[in-house]
């Protein structure tokens, strides 16, 4: 019996990077492979990670398009070009419309335990409300705000004196480790969740 070809994955990003980084090195034949890497700014440590890493990478910013559904077609069709059995936005720092959904299966990693404080600044809003333990979330991209079908999540508690970056900080190492377990898992399990799901 021959084995299943990699999981042919293409990672959004924003940020730093550091997501990413983490399914970079984890990569394996016989399980998912990063294909392409995307992002809509060209200022972006991911991308540089990702030309390090020899990966193909490429660029749709929102204001080089007239409207927010032309740039969402365009950033659908950039994937697109990668033909990715997964989408995952890693730090990625806009909203997918309606087209990029329709055709992508697309998951997030969010820095707080939804459903608790989704948005842009989960790891701020966790901190000001005094909660003792937060973490972070991998889940289904749907037409909502960090409310999709959870995948993962793990818990990280807050200590004191803890600030927004030394939280967020530990969080990440947190996040990396549960998105790697995550795209892992989905590689292994693709039958099932293809047929609608999320994984068991
Ligand atoms: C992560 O915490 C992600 O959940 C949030 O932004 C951070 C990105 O970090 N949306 P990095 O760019 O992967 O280092």
């Amino acid at each position: 019996m021959t084995e299943p070809a990699a999981l042919r994955t293409v990672v959004l990003v924003s940020g730093t990077g550091t997501n990413l980084q983490a399914l970079l090195d984890a990569q394996s034949p016989d399980g998912y492979a990063v294909v392409a890497v995307g992002s809509d700014r060209h200022d972006c440590g991911g991308l540089d990670r990702a030309a390090a890493a020899g990966i193909p990478t490429f660029v749709v910013r929102v204001p080089d398009f007239a409207t927010r559904p032309e740039w969402d077609r365009a950033i659908t069709d950039a994937v697109a070009a990668h033909t990715p059995d997964l989408v995952v936005s890693a730090g990625f720092f806009k909203v997918l419309g309606a087209d990029f959904l329709a055709t992508h299966q697309t998951i997030n990693t969010h820095p707080s335990l939804l459903p608790s404080f989704p948005g842009s600044f989960g790891v701020r809003d966790a901190l000001a409300h005094g909660v003792r333990v937060t973490g972070c979330t991998c889940h289904w991209i749907d037409a909502g705000i960090d409310s999709g079908p959870i995948i993962e999540q793990r818990a990280v508690r807050v200590e004191d004196g803890d600030t927004e970056e030394t939280l967020h900080e530990r969080i990440k190492v947190a996040e990396r480790a549960m998105l790697v377990d995550v795209v892992r898992a989905l590689a292994a399990d693709r039958g099932s969740w293809r047929r609608g799901g999320g994984l068991d």
